[in-house]
């Protein structure tokens, strides 16, 4: 007898075989009972036969409960009927421990209900296959950058100042020295991090007080933020560009499972390995207008006009070029066009929207300072992050994905509550 998880059965047809793990669902007839059963690393149906189990184990199948946690041995043998599918025609099943009446059950549940239930609602195979796609994309991009000559350098939770503007940030009192902010994007800290490793990446949590009640946004989200010395706009979109068709590749040859569960049209995936679409701002506000938005020149994008743009395109959209005045302070000013930012945006198609933001970086001292100025930004807390502009300031850009959104594209999931596993929103801080 031999102890192997679910997504091993394939290897081992016609063998027998024990599994552990927790029973999704139960149907019985009289005579035979499918147990469906989930170890974590896949799913798989237990065939149990009256006529083929002493009494005590049948017993068992009527009784057990959904979600309880079983160990069952049995012959491994393919689906009759489905390819690559794999069932246990089981000899003997015992129970470790009997669930209470299950929570979530196969009706239909509001989002409050599931979100309430979030620590269980994991389970469910939609939501198995979501959370894995998030933990399989993480790895291809830390993969990709790495194989680029990335180096993590990773940034801190708590800073003393903002990187993202003033209004979104998350204050607490930090012991005697004053205020702190919980940290909106790693970013300044790797454009220091590039004077020491040349190209340099940080994955981790980072926090915003928005007050948008939106699908695409979170309080709490995953970000990976990159940074390269002598790299400038353009450069900088191709590293991105690069970095979603390594990810894609990677997602079509390795994550079926994930994406047939998911319902996910792999076509729609494949139409964005080719190259990405350009446009400046300028360009997308005229494409805008035509489409009936009522935008003007120098607005920022709202949710919308990326869904309506986005809706037109079958690749990710680079819009290049905002206003300077809409983007951060840190952003280098277009030499042809000062009132521009050297800035793209990255925009997935099908309605989704921004998943990426970049820029080349203001790497002039002088005018750096300006900036901060002007952004009513306390020049203090600025004192280090000058520095790389005072010895061997160098041209450089980097960009920032944020992680959810990423997977909610990839995986067609509508809402970025589903892409982690426990959401922070305005209106939840908890499981
Ligand atoms: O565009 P953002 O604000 O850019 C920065 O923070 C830069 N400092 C990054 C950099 O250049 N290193 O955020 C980057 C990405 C967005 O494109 C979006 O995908 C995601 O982070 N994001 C959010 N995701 C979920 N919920 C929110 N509230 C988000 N805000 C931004
Ligand atoms: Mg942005």
């Amino acid at each position: 007898m031999k102890f192997i998880n679910i997504k091993e059965l394939g290897d081992c047809v016609g063998d027998e075989v024990t599994v552990k793990g927790w029973v999704y669902n139960i149907r019985s007839s009289g005579k035979i009972a499918f147990l469906q059963i989930r170890d974590g690393s896949g799913f798989t149906q237990a065939i149990v036969e009256k006529s083929s189990v002493d009494d005590s184990m049948w017993e068992v199948t009527q009784s057990v409960t959904m979600e309880s946690s079983v160990e069952i041995t049995g012959i491994v043998s393919s689906h009759p009927k489905m390819e690559n599918t794999f069932e246990i025609q089981v000899s003997s099943v015992s129970v470790i421990h009997t669930a209470e009446e299950y929570p979530i059950s196969k009706k239909e549940h509001g989002p409050d209900f599931l979100l309430d239930n979030r620590h269980l609602w994991i389970r469910s195979k939609k939501q198995w296959a979501i959370l894995r796609l998030r933990s399989s994309v993480y790895g291809y991009i830390e993969e990709y950058l790495r194989e680029e000559g990335f180096v993590r350098f990773d940034s801190p939770i708590i800073t003393p100042s903002a990187c993202e503007g003033t209004t979104e940030l998350f204050e607490f009192e930090y012991f005697d020295l004053d205020k702190a902010y919980l940290s909106q994007s790693g970013q300044l800290y790797l454009e220091a991090g590039i004077g020491a490793f040349g190209r340099v990446y940080d994955f981790g949590p980072v926090f915003r007080a928005e007050k948008s009640k939106t699908r695409r946004h979170l309080t709490e989200f995953w970000m990976m933020d990159a940074e390269a010395a002598f790299v400038e706009h353009e450069e900088n979109m191709k590293i991105q560009e690069n970095l979603v068709h390594y990810v894609l590749r990677k997602v079509l040859e390795n994550n079926d499972t994930e994406l047939e569960i998911l319902k996910r049209d792999k076509k729609n995936l494949e139409k964005a390995l080719n190259p990405f679409l350009r446009m400046t701002h300028k360009e997308a506000i005229t494409e805008l207008k035509k489409l009936g938005s009522d935008i003007r020149e120098d607005d920022d994008l709202g949710a919308e006009d990326e869904k309506i743009l986005t809706e037109q395109h079958d690749t990710p959209i680079f819009i290049e070029k905002y206003p300077a005045k809409v983007k951060a302070f840190y952003m280098k000013r277009d030499p042809e066009d000062e009132s521009r930012a050297l800035c793209s945006d990255l925009l997935a198609p099908e309605g989704y929207g921004e998943i990426f933001g970049g820029s080349e970086r203001e790497s002039d001292y002088d005018v750096l300072l300006k900036s901060i100025h002007n952004h009513n930004l306390p020049e203090e807390d600025f004192k280090w992050y000058l520095d790389a502009r005072r010895y061997g300031s160098v041209p450089h850009s980097g960009f920032g994905i944020g992680l959810e959104r990423l997977v909610a594209w990839i995986g067609g999931v509508k809402h970025v509550r589903e892409t982690i596993p426990f959401p922070r929103m305005i209106t939840r801080k908890s499981p």
